[in-house]
């Protein structure tokens, strides 16, 4: 099973902010301990191999309850010691009747638990409980429609018989498992949604994590809520809490390193990291010469005077610029900013020789790369793309505490943490920078008057409101040259092109609307203002078939 991200959707922060609450860090990784067996109130989400369980895992937390994700084949035992208040049996890839099909430990089903299986877990119920599973003749994919046959199912309590509902499956349950009954149905499955009353066991065919079932957080709310008798008690500040908590435990007294950006992913793993182990923390600032503007001061004002916060501010702008002279095809530019970033971040480090950890703002769609093989639903790591390499190589061990959450949930989390709006709602910029947004040779001249038109696209999409609510706008400065006329002269300058797109997650983006008016100032302000500059043009290209940088 395969899906975009756009199916599943990442709440979109455009518009009205979501209030989000947060809940563990815990990733199902090898070897990964149970932790936090003191707490109340938890859903234990079993992980069968969905590369979104992640999403069900944020879905309760914006029910405002924690929530833990462990391997499929964690055994009962170890799961009755968390005293949760029910399970969630994910979705995977695999067929149940395959050989090498995950499945749970049976005894799952004599914990006395609430639980509730989400697609291949409804099939897990038929094949532990005496249900019948087999390969349906139609698979089931895409939008649908659920009838609920029984509206005094707790499930779909405050719902309409009639739900928009999202599936993805081949496999149907042809005979109910022992004590169940159907409490919904599909054009294609009568039991699309069953019941054991009696035992509290709950399945639904279709998916309400996704986007695409648009009241599919009711159906997870009634299940924690009503089902499992959760109040809503989990809050941005337990989630610092723990994961403060968690980062003690796992470096102890030791070192870490973390290299900042300036951007909001490692901007707030330093926040967060520092309110953690406080100077035990060092952050290394690269200016690597093809920063925003005011962007090194930035980072120096808020991380170095306000937090106070250990940081090796590295200015290796004149080497980066140096070997950058005359070099103006695109990957070339790309490769050799990278192994001078590592070069330089290296020489830095030889300063911080008794680190033991390196720490990175890795979020969950950073961790996403293919979906995991049936009986190894593991998630397979991709290592972070600026720094990548550089662990394995320094043998310094990995520090991720954003690793499960989604960019709105990091925003809302630096905020909390006391991050300025000017780093919380940063949009997304390059680890090469402005050298992917100067076309042809990166010099200082052209990196000046991009700068400035950079400058005015920020301000005036700030001063608009249009910078929150898309995923990204800037200045490309193209190395064409054209005729213009200013006052009684002639000029023969530069060309700005100005992008606006709106995307998920970077993968698609579609250009932004924007209105003619605000175009017009851009133009007008970016001509008059910036010298070296007489042409302004709008990009009208989505991806695909065009890229967000223009490189
Ligand atoms: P493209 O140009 O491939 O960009 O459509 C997709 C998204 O990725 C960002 N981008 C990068 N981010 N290091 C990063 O951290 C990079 O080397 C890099 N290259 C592109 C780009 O800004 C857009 O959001």
């Amino acid at each position: 099973m395969v899906w975009s991200k756009k199916i599943l959707g990442e709440i979109s922060w455009a518009g009205a902010q979501p209030r989000l609450r947060f809940s563990s860090p815990s990733h199902p990784g090898k070897g990964r301990k149970l932790a936090f067996v003191s707490m109340t109130e938890q859903i234990v989400i079993l992980d069968f191999g969905s590369q979104y369980t992640q999403v069900i895992a944020r879905r309760i937390r914006e029910c405002q309850v924690y929530s833990i994700i462990l391997p499929f084949n964690t055994p009962a035992a170890e799961i009755a010691k968390l005293q949760p208040r029910g399970l969630i049996l994910s979705g995977g890839p695999s067929s149940v009747y395959a050989a090498d099909a995950p499945l749970p430990d049976k005894a799952i089903f004599e914990l006395g638990l609430p639980i509730l299986g989400i697609c291949y877990g409804v099939q897990i119920f038929g094949h532990f409980l005496g249900g019948k599973v087999e390969p349906g003749e139609k698979r089931e994919y895409g939008k649908g429609t659920l009838t609920v046959t029984d509206p005094g199912c707790a499930l779909f309590r405050k719902l309409p018989a009639a739900l928009q509902v999202w599936n993805s499956h081949g496999d149907k349950l042809t005979r109910l498992p022992a004590g169940f009954r159907p409490v919904a149905r599909t054009e294609n499955s009568e039991y699309a949604a069953i019941q054991d009353g009696q035992r509290g066991f709950f399945g639904i065919q279709f998916h309400p994590e996704v986007v695409h079932t648009p009241r599919g957080k009711e159906v997870l709310s009634n299940f924690v809520h009503r089902i499992c008798g959760c109040g809503r008690n989990w809050t941005m500040r337990s989630y610092i809490d723990q994961a403060v908590e968690q980062i003690r435990a796992q470096v102890g007294g030791e070192r870490v390193i973390l290299g900042l950006s300036g951007g909001v992913d490692s901007s707030v793993a330093a926040a967060l990291l520092h309110q953690a182990i406080g100077d035990q923390l060092t952050c290394i600032f690269v200016n690597n010469g093809v920063l925003r503007a005011g962007e090194a001061e930035v980072v120096r004002e808020v991380f170095g005077k306000h937090f106070r916060i250990r940081l090796h501010y590295e200015n290796a702008a004149t080497l980066f610029l140096k070997r950058l002279q005359g070099v103006l095809d695109p990957e070339r530019k790309r490769k050799l900013i990278g192994r001078t970033f590592i070069e330089v971040f290296e020489a830095a480090l030889r300063h911080e020789a008794r680190a033991k950890f390196l720490a990175q703002g890795t979020l969950y769609p950073d961790v996403i790369e293919s979906v995991p093989i049936a009986g190894n639903p593991a998630a397979l790591i991709k290592s972070h793309h600026n720094v990548g390499g550089l662990p394995k190589k320094m043998r310094l061990q990995l520090v991720e505490p954003l690793r499960c959450l989604f960019k709105d949930e990091v925003r809302q989390l630096g905020k909390e943490l006391g991050l300025p709006d000017e780093i919380v709602w940063r949009q997304p910029f390059p680890g090469p920078g402005l050298a992917v947004r100067v076309i042809g040779e990166v010099t200082r001249r052209r990196l000046d008057i991009l700068r400035k038109a950079d400058t005015i696209v920020i301000e005036e999409m700030m001063a608009s409101g249009w910078y929150r609510k898309i995923w990204q706008s800037f200045a490309v400065l193209l190395p064409v040259k054209s005729v213009g006329v200013m006052g009684d002269e002639r000029t023969y300058d530069y060309t700005i092109a100005v992008r606006a797109v709106e995307s998920q997650d970077g993968m698609t983006a579609d250009w932004v609307r924007l209105p003619y008016e605000m175009l017009e100032k851009l133009a007008s302000r970016i001509v008059n203002e910036v010298k070296g500059v007489n042409r302004c043009v709008f990009d009208i290209t989505s991806k695909p078939p065009g890229t967000i940088e223009w490189e």
